[in-house]
């Protein structure tokens, strides 16, 4: 239907008779000659209906905005001063001489231009909402970008093999999604959380390298950066250590950026382990384009009169501190702010210290309600270690090291951020390593996994697998970019009997283990190679590339922060018929189904 895309028509196309098809994306009567701006996938080119041809005329007056048509007409160029320089096609008009309406459309419910459209009138008219040049292009960017994926992977012989949708729950720590069986009354199958297991069969069963570019399913408190449905690029291979899979995975992630979106990110990336990374930064996906750091004064405190800090400090707990430079110009209102912000982390408070001395460690160098409660010393050891100078500010958080590391490491981000304490890169990818491989359960009282219970433990840390669980380390890597974790993995166990050790660690028994793993540690029984692998997700590397705030921004059809879907109307009830085929009676009366915003 027609020759070219309106948006790339450009002076090479002059003097040539072209036809286009799209969507009016506005019109302009011109006292005698009407302009509109014809709109496809590849953009916006100007098209100029003038009275002497009449009958292209009166179709061309009748048009309204969205509205398809087809357009026949020659390429010319732009009276001098007309061009319009932000636009590719701004040095040519195409001038009409056939206009045919292919389809009328509705008056929409918002202009495509409009700004601060809420997300719910979004997510309703997604259809719409996806036609925003804006939109267009994180959709086109999120295409290139699994293509860059493929390509670099197919080259390195990487094969893709499909897994199951419908099969076992999978550990990797979320609530599942649950489909019933018709045919088995009363059993469920678990959409994957991930691959996992069935890649790890894969290397077993020799397929040596594997990759898949696909949805995993996990129902946990949904944020920007969560859906309940998201993408991976999942990968694994066999007989590689830990060292050549991140350099592989490391040599696929630049060759993305720079493919996709023309990036060149460093190289190497640098590493932290997980120690450091929280001892400076106080996050395992730590934003490295903010310079300021954190700095552990817990030692320093533990026989100061001032209990906030004394407490945590002798009780296994932390006190850290965060020096701001230039920070005592901060007003009273921006550290009830701060205080109020790491309040969400679980902070019970944000005690602070003005440095207007650095020279006179007491009340009359510093300036803070809590200073008369500690002694010289440890107001001595503060100023050295965080190397504050006259004029800072230093922030402190006391408390269980999990809320100290999570309220320090925000307000570090977030004041970074606010003023300015950045190195100026645009990109900071950080591999993090070295990941312990238990987490204690304060609750209930177990370890649990910190990876998931496949991660191999360092060959060193085998022999402290039982009688010292805390220090064992995991071979499990991370990559963060900006502050966001976007992939993650690690070699795995490979022998029976590691796994069966640490089944044990976790509080997963003989008869469990194999109820809920038996395939799993059969295949490692029947000669398993060395392996290993990661997943990246590729809804939040399309969104840090696209600069989205959310994932939902790169996605066609996402949830809401409710796991809802406002087109659809997903989920909704079933008909009675359909439950009882499915022998399911319910415990409730379903909601009314959400009303269209
Ligand atoms: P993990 O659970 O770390 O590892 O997931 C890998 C990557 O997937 C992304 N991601 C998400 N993105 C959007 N919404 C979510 N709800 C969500 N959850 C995770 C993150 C994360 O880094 N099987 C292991 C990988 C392996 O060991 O090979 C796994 O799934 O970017
Ligand atoms: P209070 O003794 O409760 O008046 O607190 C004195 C100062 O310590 C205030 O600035 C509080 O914000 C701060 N503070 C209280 N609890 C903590 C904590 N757990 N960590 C850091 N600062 C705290």
């Amino acid at each position: 239907m027609r020759t070219h895309y309106c948006g790339q028509i450009n002076t090479e196309h002059l003097d040539q008779t072209v036809t286009l098809c799209g969507w009016v994306h506005r019109r302009r009567d011109h006292g005698g000659v009407i302009f509109l701006d014809l709109r496809d996938r590849e953009g916006l080119v100007q098209i100029v209906c003038d009275p002497d041809s009449p009958e292209t005329f009166r179709t061309a007056e009748s048009l309204r905005n969205e509205y398809v048509v087809r357009v026949t007409g020659t390429v010319r160029r732009r009276p001098a001063g007309t061009e319009n320089p932000n636009l590719p096609t701004g040095e040519i008009e195409v001038l009409c001489r056939e206009l045919e309406v292919l389809n009328a459309a509705a008056p929409l419910p918002f202009q495509l231009d409009e700004t601060n459209l809420s997300e719910t009138v979004r997510l309703t008219h997604r259809v719409i909402d996806l036609r925003r040049p804006a939109m267009q292009a994180n959709l086109l960017l999120r295409y290139r970008t699994a293509r860059a994926f493929r390509r670099f992977l197919d080259a390195h012989g990487f094969v893709d093999i499909e897994t199951p949708m419908l099969t076992r729950s999978t550990p990797e720590g979320a609530r599942d999604y649950l489909v019933p069986s018709r045919v088995h009354p009363g059993h469920f199958y678990a959409l994957p959380q991930s691959p996992q297991l069935f890649k790890q069969m894969l290397m077993v069963s020799g397929f040596d390298r594997y990759y898949q570019i696909t949805k995993c399913f996990r129902d946990e408190d949904l944020r920007a950066d969560r859906q309940p449905e998201f993408t991976q690029v999942d990968i694994e291979t066999s007989f590689m250590t830990e060292a050549q899979i991140t350099a592989l995975a490391e040599a696929m992630i630049r060759e993305v950026f720079a493919e996709a979106l023309g990036v060149r990110l460093p190289d190497p990336f640098p590493r932290l382990s997980y120690a450091e990374a929280m001892a400076r930064f106080g996050s395992d996906k730590p934003d490295l384009r903010v310079k300021l750091e954190l700095t552990d004064v817990t030692d320093a405190v533990r026989d100061v009169a001032f209990k906030v800090f004394s407490g945590p400090a002798n009780s296994g707990g932390l006190v850290m501190a965060l020096r701001i430079p230039g920070g005592a110009q901060l007003t009273r209102g921006e550290i009830d702010e701060y205080t109020k912000f790491v309040g969400i982390y679980g902070a019970k408070g944000l005690a602070y210290i003005k440095v207007n001395d650095a020279s006179r460690p007491d009340e009359t160098g510093l300036q803070s309600p809590i200073v008369k409660n500690l002694h010289e010393q440890a107001l001595r050891a503060i100023l050295e270690r965080t190397g504050a100078q006259s004029g800072d500010l230093i922030f402190f958080g006391a408390d269980k090291p999990k809320v100290v590391y999570d309220a320090l490491g925000a307000l570090r981000t977030k004041i970074g951020h606010e003023k300015g304490f950045l190195t100026g890169a645009d990109w900071a990818p950080v591999w993090i390593t070295d990941f312990p491989m238990f987490e204690y359960d304060e609750e209930e009282k177990r370890w649990t996994a910190l990876h998931h219970p496949f991660t191999s433990p360092k060959d060193e840390d085998l022999e402290r697998l039982e009688s010292d669980p805390g220090s064992v380390r995991a071979k499990a890597y991370d990559l963060a970019l900006n502050g966001w974790e976007i992939g993650g993995g690690s070699v795995r166990i490979h022998r029976e009997e590691v796994q069966r050790r640490v089944f044990a660690v976790l509080g997963i028994g003989e008869e469990e283990a194999r109820a809920k793993f038996g395939f799993l540690l059969d295949a490692l029984k029947y000669g398993a190679p060395p392996h290993g692998g990661l997943a990246f997700g590729l809804d939040r590397i399309v969104a840090m590339m696209a600069r989205a705030e959310s994932i939902r921004d790169v996605i066609a059809f996402p949830k809401t922060q409710r796991a809802q879907c406002l087109l659809t109307h997903a989920p909704s009830p079933v008909d009675e018929k359909q439950l009882r085929e499915l022998h399911i009676r319910l415990r409730i009366e379903p909601e009314k189904p959400a009303k269209n915003a």
